[in-house]
């Protein structure tokens, strides 16, 4: 069918600048709580859809470190719906071989938060068919000075030549570390900005923006948009092989 994805050009890395929810909920005169529910709902539906396509890595952008200076209320609801999304999944992502992981600040998180990452990074250990990184008090910046300190404390130790740097090294000393860079980068709810996530291993990512709000995200969309990317042709700075 035209619209058929092709299994052997699935993006590798898929991530999610997941937006809209507020603007969700205003437009139905709900509370922004309501549309972080919605969005939640979102979720389910996307990591099920990316793990029945086989992507093997799936990052959402959750909590964003800027997003601490939101009202009280709202960022204790946020981390209230994130304690349920991984108590509800938990089982889910066992049984479907998904591995849960976490980039971001995780000690800057509630403890009760902590707990219930640790207890599903935990159970998810051993899976092997696609990881589930969840980035949360998450700021590319924060990763990139964490990176720079971790690596000048090592050549100050003898332990990096600061001469012999690699970009792979580099990428070594981030949160993604193991991970493969981001082949495709989503962001829903019009706003064509990367508001600080993954800025690194983004660099040679095909980008995608929706003006579809984050709680009517679903599969069909989702679909749309991973055969646009196959679509697409990625020359990496080189020319394409027909010219
Ligand atoms: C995204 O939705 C969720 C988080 C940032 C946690 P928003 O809450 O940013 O929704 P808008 O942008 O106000 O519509
Ligand atoms: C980005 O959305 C962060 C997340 C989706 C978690 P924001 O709504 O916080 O970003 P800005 O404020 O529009 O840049
Ligand atoms: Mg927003």
């Amino acid at each position: 069918m035209w619209n058929e994805l092709d299994p052997d050009r699935m993006p590798k890395h898929v991530a999610i600048i997941m937006d809209g929810n507020g603007r969700w909920a205003k437009k139905r005169l709900l509370n922004r709580i309501n549309g972080h529910e919605k969005g939640a709902d979102a979720v389910r539906r996307i990591v099920r859809t990316a793990r029945k396509l086989n992507i093997a890595t799936l990052t959402l952008y959750a909590f964003s470190t800027e997003n601490w200076q939101r009202p009280k209320a709202e960022v204790s609801g946020l981390m209230l719906l994130l304690r349920r999304f991984l108590t509800s999944e938990r089982r889910t992502m066992v049984d479907n071989g998904i591995r849960l992981n976490t980039i971001g600040q995780f000690d800057r998180l509630p403890g009760a938060v902590r707990e219930n990452l640790k207890a599903g990074m935990a159970a998810t250990a051993n899976n092997t068919k696609m990881v589930l990184n969840l980035a949360l008090s998450y700021g590319a910046r924060a990763e990139i000075v964490d990176m720079v300190k971790q690596m000048a404390t090592a050549a100050r130790e003898g332990k990096i030549d600061p001469a012999a740097v690699t970009s792979e090294m580099v990428s070594d000393h981030l949160y993604t570390r193991g991970m493969p860079d981001v082949d495709l980068l989503i962001r829903t709810s019009g706003e064509m900005r990367i508001s600080n996530f993954l800025l690194w291993q983004i660099a040679y990512a095909e980008l995608f923006f929706t003006t579809t709000l984050w709680p009517d995200f679903g599969e069909d969309e989702f679909r749309q948009i991973l055969k646009a990317y196959q679509n697409r042709e990625r020359r990496f700075g080189s020319v394409s092989p027909c010219t």
